[in-house]
């Protein structure tokens, strides 16, 4: 069954259970972090399959940590357009469809704040903070990361019931959503061109190798061998639902005038 379809108690039932699984993923992360922080380098050579042909293609195939934790950026943005729209649309229709937005914000608690900040506060950060490097906006970027929980939280709470927010509901609502968004469009820009460049020149060619593939394999334990497709497919639908889905509809018109003949 979509979350969509889904009965209100077993969406919020759902919205509860990842921070079991963030609590693991964290617990990875620990161990990631204290390996680095001791210097132990990630061979690849620690695979009986390391050096092979096969190998190599799967590395070759598998992206980077930082191309994946930017993939999962583009996901977020989805989520942003959609926050962006309903916001806009309350201010001229006073309604808020609630099954929609908290769709959109059990993707964002399920898949944005339990699984990639996950990795980013147990692989990225930490990583970072022992090489001395960018404190100030790591501190930064993990409070957003709690504030953006705590918006998450009032967006799942005032949608629970489904049907349509009004009045000082979905004027809250559009509160939250117009905050989200202001907030997380720099906080990922920030990372994308700064936190992950930073990242990357830490870690040697194995340690690429080894973290994108523990990253694959973490999503893979949590949302399945699709995990990621599905929630792409997932923010499809509520963009069609909404009347977004179409990229068209967002190319401006021409405004340069033809050339004289
Ligand atoms: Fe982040
Ligand atoms: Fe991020």
């Amino acid at each position: 069954m979509s979350a969509a379809r889904q009965p209100a108690e077993r969406r919020v039932a759902s919205a509860a259970a990842p921070t079991r699984r963030r609590a693991i993923l964290l617990g990875a992360g620990g161990l990631a972090a204290a390996a680095a922080g001791a210097g132990i380098t990630v061979a690849a050579t620690s695979s009986p399959a390391s050096g092979s042909a096969a190998q190599l293609r799967r590395d070759e195939a598998q992206p980077t940590p930082g191309e994946d934790l930017m993939r999962e950026h583009g996901l977020l943005i989805r989520i942003l357009l959609i926050y962006r729209y309903l916001a806009g649309d309350f201010q001229s229709s006073g309604l808020i469809p609630a099954l929609h937005l908290h769709d959109a914000a059990l993707i964002i608690h399920d898949y944005i704040e339990a699984f990639h900040e996950a990795l980013e506060e147990g692989y990225v950060f930490p990583r970072l903070r022992q090489a001395g490097q960018l404190d100030s906006t790591v501190s930064t970027l993990l409070l957003q990361h709690a504030r953006g929980r705590e918006l998450t939280q009032l967006i799942l709470a005032d949608t629970a019931a489904g049907g349509v927010a009004r009045g000082s509901t979905g004027k809250r609502l559009a509160g939250a959503m117009a905050a989200f968004t202001r907030m997380y469009e720099p906080h990922e820009a920030r990372e994308d061109t700064v936190v992950y460049p930073a990242y990357r020149n830490l870690l040697s060619a194995a340690e690429i190798s080894e973290l994108g593939q523990r990253f694959a394999q973490l999503e893979h334990e949590q949302f399945g061998a699709d995990g990621f497709t599905a929630m792409v497919s997932r923010v499809a639908q509520i963009e069609a639902a909404l009347g977004i889905y179409d990229l068209a509809q967002f190319t401006p018109p021409n405004i340069i005038p033809p050339a004289l003949p």
